[in-house]
This record gives structure tokens, sequence and C-alpha cells, in this order.
């Protein structure tokens, strides 16, 4: 990829954990790559707590460094890439402070790219003091989730940035959109003839999409307790995902096709009622456990949150799809900290056939099934049936495997990269869009107020296993498993 589009980033939130751990050293990546960054391209960090731009090094260098090219880091580029970066300090509360932004970039070639990597209580403040300045043309502008706490919150927000910056410049990162497998799962889908006419309820038993972590809250306690696993992941991650998996082939990859049938599918999920919330979710937090050999504490005793606290680590849901291509079939989401591994996968588990001459292992449903995995290693596995070696007629699961990195030696990107990238070049179909945001948390605002209004506690799981029986006894109601209780 080369560019000569030259930039101006500006990053707020310059020494925050985000900066540190995610968007600087993915700056760096691409710079490193080189071509993918025009040369004349500035990055400009704002911050409060720094003196100024030698001290603003002094802490890249410190803590930024770490985190970059942890095969060996490359220090002529790195060097390179600190002379693309300057500082401006400034107090975000105080917005006659704007004023040093615009002298420092004003003037500078290209397009002026905000990121807003601090809490979404600063977003509308910035907005406005960047357009006090005139700062809000020739720019896009990013946001971070959590973008708001609830549907009228997020609509708050969302009304007051979209009066000073267009649709088309607000940039609503999900990292999970930038990730290698996701992009590879649409080209699976629409760019090969063999998987979409199996890709509905005909041919689909059910699906699963797991986003599991084996890390705990780490130092965000306070911020977690407020927001718990249905706002931090669900009503993001796990309903892009899905609304990829389910999505109608888009008539082009442009960003308002792709987007216009993620958000039919978000339309289309079936409303919780709450009368049958105990059925279709599952919440729970765990309680202290055992992770690959180390004792890790409770949730409630992890700094910042309250020892009573009543707010799921764990979630799991059953979905479905009021449309004709998913009618009937159940879409299980699941996530959670602490449990017994660190895999994001969609498991996609095919009808048995509908006769089997073969014995009665081939009525087995998932016999036949994808599992296409994004993390930690990138796989796709397709499960197919096939004869075991040797007299009679026996069969076995066998599968095919197509392991990327074996394929593509190079090239690999960084979902943060990518994103980047695609701020800077006006790409927006990963980004997600207002109304598909606003329909992702219309669906889940049922299920948030009946747990605010619940006395039922989450259920407890101890850390290092998958979460609360309950998640396993919803899908044993539908004669199912989740992938790793399979045998
Ligand atoms: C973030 C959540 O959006 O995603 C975190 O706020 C979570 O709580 C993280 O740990 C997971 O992302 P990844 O890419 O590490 O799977």
């Amino acid at each position: 990829m080369q560019t000569d589009s030259s930039f101006t980033f500006v990053l707020f939130g310059g020494t925050g954990d985000l900066s540190m751990r995610k968007i600087l050293p993915a700056l760096f990546e691409a710079h490193r790559a080189g071509g993918m960054l025009a040369e004349s391209g500035k990055i400009f960090a704002v911050a409060r707590h720094v003196a100024d731009r030698a001290g603003y090094l002094e802490w890249v260098n410190e803590h930024v460094k770490p985190h970059v090219s942890k095969n060996g880091l490359d220090e002529t580029a790195w060097a390179s890439f600190l002379d693309r970066i300057e500082f401006v300090k400034i107090d975000l509360g105080k917005p006659e402070d704007f004023v040093l932004l615009r002298d420092a970039i004003s003037g500078l070639p290209g397009i002026r790219v905000f990121y807003l990597a601090t809490g979404p209580s600063l977003f509308v403040p910035i907005c406005h003091a960047l357009a006090s300045v005139g700062l809000n043309e020739n720019s896009r502008i990013v946001l971070e989730k959590p973008l708001g706490y609830d549907l009228k919150s997020s609509n708050a927000i969302n009304d007051a940035v979209g009066e000073i910056f267009a649709e088309e410049q607000i940039y609503r990162i999900d990292h999970y959109l930038g990730k290698e497998p996701v992009q590879n799962l649409l080209a699976l889908r629409f760019g090969n003839v063999l998987f979409e006419p199996l890709w509905r309820r005909e041919w689909v038993e059910s699906i699963q999409i797991t986003i599991a972590e084996e890390l705990g809250v780490e130092a965000r306690g306070d911020f977690y307790d407020n927001t718990g696993a249905l706002r931090d992941m669900v009503q993001n991650h796990l309903l892009q995902l899905l609304s990829i998996v389910a999505m109608e082939p888009p008539h082009s990859m442009d960003s308002d096709s792709v987007r216009d049938e993620k958000l039919r599918v978000l339309r289309a999920l079936k409303p919780i009622d709450p009368r049958d919330i105990g059925k279709v979710a599952v919440r729970g937090q765990y309680h202290a456990g055992v992770i690959r050999g180390h004792a890790v504490p409770a949730y409630a005793t992890e700094p910042g949150v309250k020892p009573d606290s009543t707010t799921e680590t764990f979630v799991a849901l059953k979905v479905e799809i009021e449309n004709w291509r998913w009618a009937g079939v159940p879409f299980f989401l699941r996530t959670g900290k602490r449990l017994a591994d660190r895999v994001a996968e969609i498991v996609v588990n095919f009808r048995a056939v509908p006769h089997s001459a073969l014995g009665a292992s081939a009525l087995r449903g998932g016999a036949n099934r994808l599992v296409i995995r994004l993390q930690p290693n990138e796989t796709i596995r397709l499960y197919c049936l096939a004869k075991q070696p040797g007299e009679g007629m026996n069969l076995a699961s066998v599968h095919l495997d197509l392991a990327f990195d074996r394929f593509f030696r190079e090239g690999q990107m960084e979902a943060y990269q990518r994103l980047l990238l695609d701020v800077i070049n006006g790409r927006l179909a990963l980004f997600v869009r207002r109304d598909e945001q606003e329909a992702a948390w219309r669906w889940v605002e049922p299920i948030l107020n009946e747990w605010a209004v619940s006395n039922k506690p989450p259920k407890p799981y101890a850390a290092g296993t998958w979460g609360p029986a309950a998640a396993s006894a919803m899908l044993a109601q539908h004669g199912t498993c989740w992938l790793e209780e399979e045998n």
C-alpha cells in the first residue's frame, strides 16, 4: 500500500493506556513498514501532565517502546518515528488552550485526524473546543468506545458531535472490525461459491460466537465496575461480529453497502422479552480461582471494584434473527473475563445429513462444522466426517486446516494499524455508523434494564473455568453444547 496523502494526526489522551499500548505502536508499525504513511505526515500528542516535546519523547521511549516490534526493534525506524512526533500541552478543561493546537497545526498539508483516546465525558467538550478554533474543517474525528452508557447517553454524544462533524467525518472504532480474520470472514463468504449456498437456516443448525479472556479487569476496576461485560463487549464487539456473520452479501465493499447490510441484521434481532430473560441470558461474575497455575483473586476484591458489586464479568446469550435466512437458528454469544483460555472464535454448526447409510455418527449435528478462530492464532477449520482406515465403515471427524500464517508469511497487520490507516485514507467501511450503534443499544437495553431492577446477583464462577454452569445448560436445552465441551 503506497500513499502520498499527507495528514496531521492529533492524539488526545497522548499519555493514556490506549495510546501507549495500541495507538502509538500501530502508528510506528505503519511507519516502519514504509510507504504506508506519507513522509510529511505528523503526529501531535496532546497531554497535560508532560511539560514539553522532550518530556513527551522521554515518556514514549519509556512506555511505548516496550510495546513495539516484539521480535526486535528497528532502532533506525524508531528514531525516524520519533521525528514525526510533536507535542502540544493542553488542559482539556480549558477551551482557550486549543488556540495553541490551532497555531501548531494550521498550515500543515493534508487531512487532520483527531483521535479521542479519552473518556467519553470529554468527547463533546473537545469537539466544541476544536470547532471554536475552526479545526472541524478538513478533518476526521475518531471516537473510542465506550460511546455512552446506554441509548440515551450515546444519542446525546452523537447529537452533540454531529452538530460539529458530519457523519462521514466520524470514525467510531470497534477494533474487532480491524482484525485480519474478520476481514477474512468477508473474503471467505463473498469471495467463494462454496459457503454462501449453505450459509442459511436450511443447512445451519446453530452458530456460536465466543470472546473469552484470561485477563481480569487489570487496572480498570473502577471503569469496569460501572460498565460490565454486556456494555464492554456485547453491545459492540459481539454484535458487530454477529452482524458480519449473518449479513446478506453486500452490493460492493464500499462503506455504506457493508454497513447497510450489517444494520439490517441488527434491526432484525429478535427483541428480548424481559419475562424470558432467564432463558436466553446468563450473567456471571468470577470468584477466586486458578489460571495457568496462578491463583487469581475474586472480581469483588479487585482494586476499584465495590465489594458487593453485582456487575457481570461474563455474559452468554441466545440470540435469534428474524428474517428468512436465519429464522429459528440460535446464535449463542458468550464473553467473559478470567475464563479458562484466551480465545475468540466463530463456530458454524451445520445440520446432520437427512438420512445416513453410513451409521449413526453421520447423523450427529456438528459433524460438519466451520470454526473460524480470530485469536490467539488465526485459523479456519472445516470439519468433515471421513472413513477410518481399515475394515468396516467407521466414520471419524477430520478437518481441513487453513492456517493463514503458513500461506501468507508476511504482511499481517494489527487491528489498530489497519483502522488508523483507514482513517487517514478516508475509508469508513470498518467503522460503526451511528444507526448501527443505535440499533445495538436498542437491542441490549431491555437486558440491561432487567438486570438493573432484578434482585438476582450474577451467577458465580471460579476464575479459570468456562463460566457459570447455566451457560452450558442454556445450550443443552437446544441439544447442543459449547465447542470445548464436545467429546
Ligand atoms: C476492549 C474491552 O474493547 O476489548 C476490554 O474494553 C477487552 O475489556 C478488550 O479486554 C479485548 O480485546 P482483544 O483484542 O484483546 O480481544
